[in-house]
């Protein structure tokens, strides 16, 4: 039998790869982000290229709204074996000496909060399967950081700091916990969330790198983890392209 993967954060760039590419290796995934016209659109997709998905509302601030999730999952027949973390973001590039208190609360609700939330919610049933995986997509700037990055590197320190301490919480018990860790990855919307929609500034974080990390190579990074056998638990992987080094690091031409 089949089982089954839930994507949070599915309705574009990693989210909607990660979606996709589980589909593809025999998941039927369950799709959530607040945007259900874009999850409508991606369950077609995928249904049309032979893959079995469901796209359930789901904003992963709310509780309620992450109740309704794990109610949906747990209406499905199939095993739940897999939970992929995945809805997040950054707001601001400021300092701490001027950041946006609105925009700190921001991260911390959707990439920490919402983490734990929507963890919280469906860990009895991916215990349950008998083998569980959860997977939270952290960023390299869960261990690095950088200047104007104050909120975004707290938040995705305190991601990491969740992966860290459930594996540790859970040893013994059927679920593994894997940490993704991307460095820079030109989606179609990171950038432009970050900079409150200004197409410019976005596109400025991308300029002159020849082959930024896009969504698929960090699905693809998923999707093996996840299909590894249970017994292998990949802890953390850190992943960036060719011409970033380091955080500070990046060959740029022109
Ligand atoms: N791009 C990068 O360079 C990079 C690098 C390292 C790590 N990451 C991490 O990778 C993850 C995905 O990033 P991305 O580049 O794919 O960004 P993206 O294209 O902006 O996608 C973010 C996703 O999160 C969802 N989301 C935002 N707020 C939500 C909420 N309250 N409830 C439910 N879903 C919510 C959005 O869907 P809706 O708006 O439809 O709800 C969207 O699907 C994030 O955690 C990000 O921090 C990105």
């Amino acid at each position: 039998m089949t089982s089954v993967a839930i994507v949070t954060g599915a309705s574009s760039g990693i989210g909607a790869a990660t979606a996709r590419r589980l589909a593809a290796e025999g998941f039927h995934v369950l799709a959530a982000a607040r945007r259900t016209d874009r999850l409508d659109t991606l369950v077609t997709e995928i249904e049309a290229a032979g893959g079995r998905a469901t796209a359930v509302e789901c904003d992963v601030t709310s509780d309620a709204s992450v109740a309704a999730l794990a109610e949906a999952a747990a209406a499905l027949p199939e095993p739940v074996t897999l939970l992929v973390n995945n809805a997040g973001g950054a707001r601001g590039l400021d300092p701490v000496e001027s950041g946006s208190v609105r925009d700190w609360q921001w991260m911390y609700d959707v990439n920490v909060l919402g983490t734990l939330r929507v963890t919280q919610a469906l860990l009895p049933a991916l215990e349950a399967s008998g083998a569980g995986t959860v997977v939270i997509v952290s960023s390299t700037a869960g261990f690095t950081v950088y200047e104007g990055g104050g909120g975004y590197t707290a938040a995705k320190h305190a991601q990491t700091a969740i992966a860290g301490t459930l594996r540790l919480e859970l040893c013994g018990r059927p679920v593994r916990v894997v940490e993704i860790d991307p460095g820079m990855v030109k989606t179609e919307e990171f950038s432009l969330v970050r900079f409150g929609g200004d197409a410019e500034r976005a596109e400025a974080v991308y300029a002159g790198v020849a082959e930024p990390l896009v969504a698929d190579d960090v699905a693809d990074c998923i999707a093996w983890c996840a299909t590894r056998p249970h017994h292998v638990n990949v802890d953390r992987l850190v992943v960036r392209p060719l011409a970033q080094a380091a955080q500070h690091k990046v060959h740029r031409v022109g």
